[in-house]
């Protein structure tokens, strides 16, 4: 596609609306086929949910168009607009000067240090998860990285073993949250204030989740110091003038890094085991590099780079198995590819989309950790990999997870070989990013190879 061209299009409209309901139908039936099926009709594909036009880009230099040149052409979008209520002026919620502004303050969490840190809380958390099983115990694996993900978020946060109440409230509070983002995002924001039973569970469980962490910030503020943790780096955050942020500010950060930090890491852990564990080729070579690196030695964020299949895994898994839909709202009329989308316009970008286009990466289901060996990588065109987004609002915690997804997994792989259990289907199931519908695995424990220590 050639950005520079003078010829101005019109984004191509999709076929396939309802009357009055546009797309929503389509789009909460199958979304996962909904998305890629939009680049067949162009790079700006105008689709409509319920009158609303919606423009779906789908082209990776269109999308960087979209990402890169930052926060001064778009807000946010609709998704984080109707968190708000839920999270507070949160870094994912708010835009232009007051996002450069949190994300400044927001740097020191996720230092060099820190992040070392934090591996070693992930490492101790997976250690103790799979302190529990037994040489043949079928696991869900999906509910057990869930929870391991929650539990080393957590402890990241709050470097203190959290009262199991608060961990209860904010746990509860962020899976209500995740569940009904998609649903929140399309249907108009009326049927929120009804008094149905979920709405009402939502507002219980965020409140609950609201109080826990309030409690938590005061304990903090009374006792100071810094403890490595999330929540010291907040409370000990500066900006050039030397303002701190107010203890608002720090309790919206804390609660958008508990939603953002959880649901993503805890879905793909589960996944990276399951594409491990289905391919006998792919273990051998995990376990043989995790056997070279650890020896004896538990996985610590210096590692890293040594883990060097085991990263190619975790990037594949990532390509395959990844977020579903973000929005931004354009602030002016801005040119997006070769086409025009009005001021005022909500923009749809789909890392799922990108990650399943075969003119980026052929045969797309195939699961090829190789495709990310530097000579291949080459080929891939910028901003068709995008798990974590580009530009102003990419995410921050992108050095985190990747942390996490490694250390974890080589933690678990160390010790133990997880099997799907034969004849079990598993399925993609579609929310913030997509989730496996149920991952039963055979735990069983390994002999280790006796590899240079
Ligand atoms: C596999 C794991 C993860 C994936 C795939 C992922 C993906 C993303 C993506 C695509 C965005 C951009 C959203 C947009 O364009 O509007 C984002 C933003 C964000 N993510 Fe992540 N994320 C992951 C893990 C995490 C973790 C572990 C944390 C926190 C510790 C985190 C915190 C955030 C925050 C705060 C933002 C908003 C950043 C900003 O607006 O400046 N994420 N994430």
């Amino acid at each position: 596609m050639d950005t520079s061209q003078t010829i101005v299009r019109q984004p191509a409209d999709l076929p396939g609306a309802w009357p009055l309901l546009g797309h929503i139908v389509p789009i909460l039936r199958r979304p996962l086929e909904f998305l890629p099926a939009a680049s067949g009709h162009g790079d700006v594909v105008k689709v409509r949910f319920g009158r609303l036009p919606v423009y779906v880009v789908t082209h990776p230099a269109a999308v960087r168009d979209v990402l890169v040149p930052g926060d001064l052409d778009y807000r946010r979008g609709r998704i984080f607009d109707r968190l708000e209520p839920a999270l507070g002026k949160g870094i994912a919620t708010v835009s232009g000067s007051e996002h450069r502004r949190l994300r400044r303050l927001l740097q020191p969490v996720f230092t060099r240090e820190r992040l070392s840190g934090y591996a070693a809380v992930m490492r101790t958390a997976a250690e103790e998860c799979t302190a529990s099983w037994r040489d043949g115990q079928t696991l869900a694996v999906d509910e057990v990285m869930n929870d391991l993900a929650l539990t080393a978020l957590t402890r990241s946060l709050f470097n203190v073993t959290a009262h199991p109440a608060t961990a209860e409230a904010v746990k509860h509070g962020m899976r209500l949250l995740t569940h009904g983002l998609l649903l929140r995002t399309v249907l108009p924001p009326a049927w929120e204030r009804l008094p149905t039973p979920g709405n009402l569970r939502f507002r219980r469980a965020t409140a609950a989740m609201h109080a826990a962490v309030d409690d938590v910030i005061a304990a903090y503020r009374a006792a100071g110091g810094d403890r490595g943790d999330v929540l010291s780096a907040l409370l000990g955050a500066r900006d050039d003038d030397g303002h701190g942020l107010s203890d608002q500010e720090v309790h919206a950060q804390v609660t958008t890094l508990a939603l953002t930090g959880v649901e993503a890491p805890g879905a793909v852990l589960g996944w990276v085991l399951y594409e491990i564990g289905r391919d006998p080729a792919v273990a051998a070579r995990v376990e043989a590099e995790i056997d070279a690196v650890l020896g004896d030695r538990p996985p610590g964020f210096d590692d890293l780079p040594a883990l060097d299949y085991l990263g190619r895994v975790v990037e594949e898994t990532l390509r395959l198995r990844t977020p579903l839909v973000f929005m931004r709202r354009t602030l002016t009329d801005v040119r997006v590819g070769g086409s025009v989308i009005p001021a005022g316009a909500e923009v749809i970008y789909s890392p799922y989309l990108l990650h399943h286009d075969a003119r980026w990466f052929p045969d797309p289901s195939r699961f090829d950790p190789d495709r990310w060996l530097p000579e291949n990588r080459e080929r891939i065109p910028k901003g068709a990999y995008i798990p974590f987004a580009a530009g102003a609002y990419q995410c921050i915690g992108k050095l985190f997870a990747t942390m996490e997804l490694t250390v974890v997994t080589a933690a678990i792989c160390a010790r133990w070989r997880l099997r799907p259990v034969p004849g079990t289907r598993v399925r993609e199931v579609a929310t913030a990013l997509v989730r496996p519908d149920r991952l039963p695995m055979t735990a069983h424990r390994r002999e280790r190879a006796a590899g240079p220590r």
